[in-house]
């Protein structure tokens, strides 16, 4: 309460030896005092009433030796008032001088007592010298008593301390300012005004603590953005600004009719086998598509047509309506461009735009004339899950995020496809990239995408692509001029290489890192 008061009236303490402690008369210039109100100083610190400073001092106290000096005097004044004065009684003798004052006195007094002139010898025994003495040694430790220092200065103390007399002792004092909860009220300031304290009046006698508005506060438990999220943002903006407009990935159970036989993926494929995909065992069966649809795809498969000659192996219906969790977003695509070619089977669609086209167009991609059969060109594009019954380890889970690209036009070849992923990829920052042949059931020709990573010096493949063959394209009704291309990669490994993540299972499933993905960066360049 006292440094409260004190801060209040002269809004900082200089010196804390100068305060007058409760009951005392004199300053707290002792070094129990100064620990005193050092207890004081942490206790207001701790809750930010004030702040502090230490500041160390040297002082000095009297040993028991000493403490017994500044009562009695020194050896030698005790020597100097045993002895008589000349003239008046007998000479003392050094027998008689240990028995009045003591062995340890006698010895080193008288030495001292004669050094300053204070005694003499007369015969055998000793006489006072001078009539009367200043004992300077008794003055000088008094004065240590009472003050911890010495004015007359460093030599003297020295010389006192090599005697044993007096003991040095760091002490500290403090300068004190006013803290951000400076109050006068050591009381426990309230923190909140409560429905209660308005109901009874308590408000108006309590006392709040002060807004502290240098408080760094609590680090909000809000959301962060996933490094998966925060690449798929980005690679959404690049499909964006290349004009794609973004499919709808809803549905992730398929039935193999969409993920597989209108892609004219045979039904017999490895890629549909049990440990490749997931089926659904309830319910088991999808609804049937679009008879006339169906009938064309199946008998592409079994007998051929459109210049091709199919599998020829026996159709299963049961094959067909099996559902399952898709194992590619191209069975998105596909969905996706089978709407596309609505107007070209002559089906109604209102007006002469739907909400991924752009109305007809009078030449193809490259410029020659193309009358309107009710084909319009498409640039789409989605970004969402898939699955498959993967042998999980650091680079694979058993579902993940697939990107893919389609463009449909007339006139398109596979110079268009290699320019649009050049560009697309460009824009994530991969500018040397590598075509290679594959093979897709689906497309052909088909092209894996290999990149230079510098990191890893080596080419690393980062995605699959082709041109749709006209076995899925025309049973969806697509004129034979109408060129669809696509390519698809996944989402992760761009992430991962991003962010230096190096398993997989760090990113994606219930082993994923909630700090490093409070932590990962907004932006990876
Ligand atoms: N569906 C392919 C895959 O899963 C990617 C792809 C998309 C290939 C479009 C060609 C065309 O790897």
């Amino acid at each position: 309460q006292l440094v409260l008061d004190t801060l209040d009236g002269q809004g900082s303490i200089k010196d804390t030896r100068l305060l007058v402690l409760p009951g005392q008369s004199e300053p707290a210039t002792s070094h129990d005092s100064q620990i005193t109100i050092l207890g004081a100083l942490n206790s207001l610190l701790s809750r930010d009433m004030i702040k502090y400073d230490s500041h160390e001092v040297i002082s000095y106290i009297l040993s028991s030796e000493g403490m017994q000096i500044a009562r009695e005097g020194s050896h030698e004044a005790r020597v100097w008032a045993a002895v008589p004065t000349k003239g008046q009684g007998a000479p003392m003798t050094p027998a008689q001088l240990k028995k009045e004052v003591g062995d340890a006195t006698a010895k080193v007094g008288q030495g001292n007592a004669f050094k300053q002139k204070w005694i003499a010898k007369e015969g055998d025994g000793l006489i006072k010298a001078v009539d009367s003495i200043k004992d300077v040694t008794q003055l000088d430790l008094q004065e240590i008593e009472s003050t911890g220092d010495l004015k007359s200065g460093e030599r003297v103390l020295a010389d006192l301390r090599k005697r044993k007399l007096v003991v040095q002792r760091k002490g500290q004092w403090f300068t004190v300012h006013k803290g951000v909860n400076f109050s006068t009220s050591t009381a426990k300031p309230e923190t909140d005004l409560t429905a209660d304290m308005l109901a009874s009046g308590a408000w108006k006698t309590s006392t709040f603590k002060k807004y502290n508005f240098e408080a760094e506060g609590i680090p909000p438990a809000g959301g962060a953005l996933h490094p998966l999220l925060k690449v798929r943002e980005e690679i959404r903006n690049n499909f964006l600004e290349m004009g794609f407009a973004e499919m709808p990935t809803s549905s992730f159970v398929e039935s193999a009719f969409w993920c597989f036989d209108a892609l004219f993926v045979p039904q017999q494929h490895p890629a549909r086998d049990l440990q490749d995909t997931f089926y659904i065992s309830d319910p088991a069966k999808s609804l049937p598509p679009e008879p006339s649809y169906y009938k064309r795809v199946s008998t592409v498969h079994e007998h051929g047509g459109y210049g091709s000659t199919g599998y020829r192996a026996p159709w299963s219906h049961e094959e067909s309506s099996k559902l399952l969790l898709r194992t590619h977003t191209t069975a998105s695509s596909t969905h996706m461009l089978y709407k596309l070619a609505a107007r070209c089977r002559g089906e109604d669609v209102e007006g002469d735009e739907n909400e991924f086209t752009h109305g007809a167009r009078a030449t193809t991609a490259h410029g020659e004339p193309v009358s309107d059969d009710g084909f319009r060109p498409a640039k789409l594009f989605s970004i969402d899950r898939v699955f498959r019954n993967e042998t999980m380890d650091a680079t694979h889970l058993a579902e993940f995020h697939q990107v893919e690209g389609v463009v449909a036009d007339k006139g398109l070849t596979l110079a268009d496809l290699i320019g649009f992923m050049r560009v697309f990829f460009k824009k994530m920052g991969i500018e040397k990239v590598r075509f290679k042949p594959a093979y897709n059931p689906y497309t052909e020709p088909s092209l894996e995408i290999f990149a230079f990573h510098p990191m890893l010096d080596k080419w690393v493949e980062v995605g699959n692509s082709g041109m749709f063959r006209p076995e899925m394209l025309e049973p969806m009704g697509f004129p034979k001029d109408v060129r669809v291309h696509g390519w698809g990669l996944s989402l992760e490994r761009p992430t991962m290489i991003r962010y230096g993540i190096n398993n997989i299972r760090t990113l994606l499933g219930h082993k994923v890192s909630i700090e490093g993905i409070e932590n990962s960066a907004a932006v990876m360049m």
